[in-house]
This record gives C-alpha cells, structure tokens and sequence, in this order.
C-alpha cells in the first residue's frame, strides 16, 4: 500500500534505510546542528566530569523519534573518550542479561539503554543498586541455603532514551542525575543540517530547494534527510540532477506531504476528528481504531507534531482538533460546536 509506505517515511521512526545514513551521523557535539541548550549543559557536564577525573553522570534524553537521541548518546562516548556499550529496554528480558552486561563494563563505560521505558520489573531491581552504589547483587544457591553477594561495579554511565517519559517509573528516572528534552528543530538549524548532509552526499542544490524540504520536514532531522534522498531521485529521474525548489516541491508534493509538513496520516486523523467526532473531544484508542493504526503510534509520532502546530489538544475528555486545524484542511469551524442551535431563527 502507497499510504503506508508514506506513512513510514514520514513517521521518523527508524527504517533499514537509515544504516545507509551512519555517515550523516554527526560525531561531535560541535557538528551537531541545533539543540543549543542541551548541547551547553552536555559541554559543562562532559567538561566537569573530565577535569574531576570521573565518568559522566547518568544521562537521560527524551523526546519524539527522529530528533537526536541516539546521535547524542554516541557524541558523549566520542567526546569522553570512552567505549559505549548499546542495547535496549526490550532486548533485556531476564536480569541475568543485565548482570552480564554489567560485568563486563570498564571504568567510565556507557551503557546506552534505548527504549528505557521498556524495561522489565525484575531487570529493573538490578539497575537501582548499579546506578546508584555500582554494586550488583547476586543470589549463590537455592532455597533456604541461597544467600545474597554484593559484587562491586566499575564507575559507568547509564544514558537512556525514551520517547515517553511518562511511562518511565519513578525510581529510575530519579536515578538520571541530568534529564534532556529534545525539541522539534527550527527551519534554519534543519536547512543547515540539510546543506551538511547535501554536501556529505555531494549533491547539487540550491538553497530554495533545501529550504523547502526544510520547511516540510516536521522538525525532524531523520524526516528531513529521508525526504532529501528521496528528491535527491526525483531530481535525477524528473530533472537535472539539482536539487531545486521547483523539484523539491514537485517532489514533496507526490510524497504527499502538505506545506505545513503534515503526511496523510497526520491529515487522516484530523479528519476523523472533525468529520466523525465533530471536532471532539474523543478517545485516543477511538481516533486509533478509525484510522486503523496503532494508537502507539499515534501519541508517539502524530501527535507531539500535530500538537506544536496547534492543530490538536489532548484534554481530560480526549482529543480535539482546533481551529486552525480546521483552516488548515479547509473545514468550515464552527466556534460553537458544543452548542448547535436546537432552532432556526426564523419559523
Ligand atoms: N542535530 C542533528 N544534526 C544532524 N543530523 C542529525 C541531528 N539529529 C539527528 N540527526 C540525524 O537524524 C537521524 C536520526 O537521529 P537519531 O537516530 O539520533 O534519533 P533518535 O532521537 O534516537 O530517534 P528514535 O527515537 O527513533 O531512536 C540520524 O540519522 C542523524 O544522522
Ligand atoms: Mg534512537
């Protein structure tokens, strides 16, 4: 199906493809384009940390796919010298996989948790003690005879991602000595992160073109330089080769993607909203089943975009589409939805 295809495209979600973008992988905080904030505080906390002669402090990064999170996680390894260890909440299904891992940690270490959101209960127990006394409890035996051996850990760090902070429990995120939000990227930080990637990629291009992707990128630099790959063909089928606005929008256009940077799944859940729901407010799991996806990937990818436009609220009653998602779509708003007149004026 074509719609899905778009879909995956532009959800910022990871796809195979991307190994073949390692290269555009910034390697340094310095290379790293935008994120001003989180980048000064991670200057100051790998400065410290390597005057005093000790590992990073746990860091934690979250916020919507496709933003830097990963990136990120790699940077701190390269600018603190040190081996990075990667795995995932879902990768980790007994603790005994935990214990191994940690053994096998050197001074300084870091262990990249990606989705930390997903660990399990038991893995979990683990972690508590090795973030925090770098100890690792074990139990020798069975039964009445078993009994509990502390071995101590090398100083590591944990750096953990997640796109939803909410579901991480309360101990562990309190475990994070330093929580980073990633944000959406501003239309020049996601031109200057297009131009870098046209000219790793030596492509050719003019500025109109890059900006034009750049603007219809949701944000997201994984989405900005998928999309650039994509009119990167377009240019070389339909054109000359460049990378002009004329091809970008002609491009981005049978890609489907809209001028705000909105993709048909982005369009089809406002449009269930307002044409089946009145504009709400209506469930999430409700929107979910209408337009037959997962409501997962819905609140993680949909939404937090739809959100920062303005187009969608979430309310204690559900969702609800605003008035300017309604501009947007060419929807006629009713700014009295709640209250149709029972009558008409005149008899
Ligand atoms: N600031 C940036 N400058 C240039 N490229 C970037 C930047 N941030 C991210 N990228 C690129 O975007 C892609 C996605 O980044 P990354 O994998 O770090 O995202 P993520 O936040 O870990 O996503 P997920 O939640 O899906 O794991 C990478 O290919 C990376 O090269
Ligand atoms: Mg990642």
């Amino acid at each position: 199906m074509i719609a899905k295809e778009d879909d995956g495209m532009l959800s910022g979600q990871r796809q195979p493809e991307d190994l073949a973008n390692i290269a555009l992988r910034p390697r340094s905080l310095k290379d790293l384009i935008g994120q001003d904030q989180v980048k000064n505080n991670l200057e100051i906390q790998i400065k410290a940390a390597k005057q005093r002669g000790e590992a990073l402090e746990h860091v934690l990064f979250y916020g919507p796919p496709g933003l830097g999170k990963t990136t990120l996680s790699h940077i701190l390894a390269t600018e603190m010298g040190v081996n990075i260890k990667v795995t995932s909440g879902p990768a980790i299904e007994r603790a005994g996989d935990l214990a191994a891992i940690l053994t096998n940690l050197h001074v300084g270490d870091i262990l990249f948790i990606d989705e930390v959101h997903r660990l399990g209960h038991n893995v979990e127990e683990i972690l508590y003690p090795a973030m925090e006394d770098f100890a690792l409890d074990i139990i020798i035996g069975k039964g009445p005879a078993a009994k509990s051996v502390r071995l101590k850990l090398p100083r590591f760090t944990v750096v953990g991602a997640t796109t939803r902070l909410a579901l991480l429990t309360a101990p562990l995120r309190a475990r994070f000595g330093a929580v980073y939000r990633l944000d959406y990227y501003d239309e020049e930080a996601l031109v200057a992160i297009l131009r870098r990637g046209a000219e790793l990629l030596a492509l050719d291009y003019e500025e109109d073109g890059i900006r034009e992707i750049a603007r219809r990128s949701r944000g997201t630099p994984r989405i900005a330089l998928r999309i650039l790959r994509r009119v990167r063909d377009y240019a070389q089928v339909r054109g000359d080769g460049v990378i002009t606005a004329e091809i970008a929008i002609s491009s981005l256009n049978m890609l489907n993607i809209d001028v705000m940077g909105l993709d048909e799944l982005d369009r089809r859940v406002l449009l269930c909203i307002i044409e089946k729901y009145a504009g709400g407010p209506v469930g999430l799991n409700t929107v979910a089943a209408s337009v037959s996806e997962e409501a997962d990937t819905i609140m993680d990818v949909v939404e937090p975009y739809l959100m920062q436009l303005g187009f969608l609220e979430r309310t204690a009653q559900g969702r609800v589409a605003t008035a300017l998602a309604y501009d947007h779509l060419g929807k006629p708003f009713n700014g009295n939805r709640e209250q149709p007149p029972l009558f008409n004026q005149h008899s």
